[in-house]
């Protein structure tokens, strides 16, 4: 819990949920391969694949978000990654909601 706060810029919202996740990518092989254009490519994958646990976590009554605050090093350091052949992109979060008063919510639909 603490780690998982710790590595996402000390967020409360990254260590209070269910689970949180970081999406990590093959990096320095794919960019030699592809050439540069392949870096937003690879961000485009992660927010395509985020888009499940949003889904999967409203249809299980619960929450989820995006977390793009997070410390690479110590989330490279924890999986062993000791060079750009990974590279963590996108970080997620899974957990109850809790109301911010402060806001109005309306409906989506
Ligand atoms: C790519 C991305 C990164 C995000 N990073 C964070 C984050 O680091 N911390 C956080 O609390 N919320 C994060 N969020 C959640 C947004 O802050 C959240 O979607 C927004 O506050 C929702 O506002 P709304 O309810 O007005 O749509 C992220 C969302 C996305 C899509």
């Amino acid at each position: 819990m603490r780690t998982s706060a710790a590595v996402s810029c000390g967020q409360d919202i990254a260590g209070n949920g269910c689970f949180s996740l970081g999406m990590i990518s093959a990096f320095e092989g794919p960019l030699k391969n592809h050439g540069a254009w392949f870096y937003p490519r690879l961000y485009w994958e992660c927010g395509a694949i985020g888009q499940v646990p949003y889904l999967q976590a409203e249809v299980s009554k619960i929450r989820s978000t995006g977390i793009g605050c997070f410390f690479d090093d110590p989330v490279h350091q924890i999986f062993g990654i000791e060079d750009m052949s990974y590279q963590s992109l996108y970080h997620f979060t899974v957990g109850g909601p809790v109301e911010d008063t402060r806001l109005t919510t309306s409906p989506a639909y």
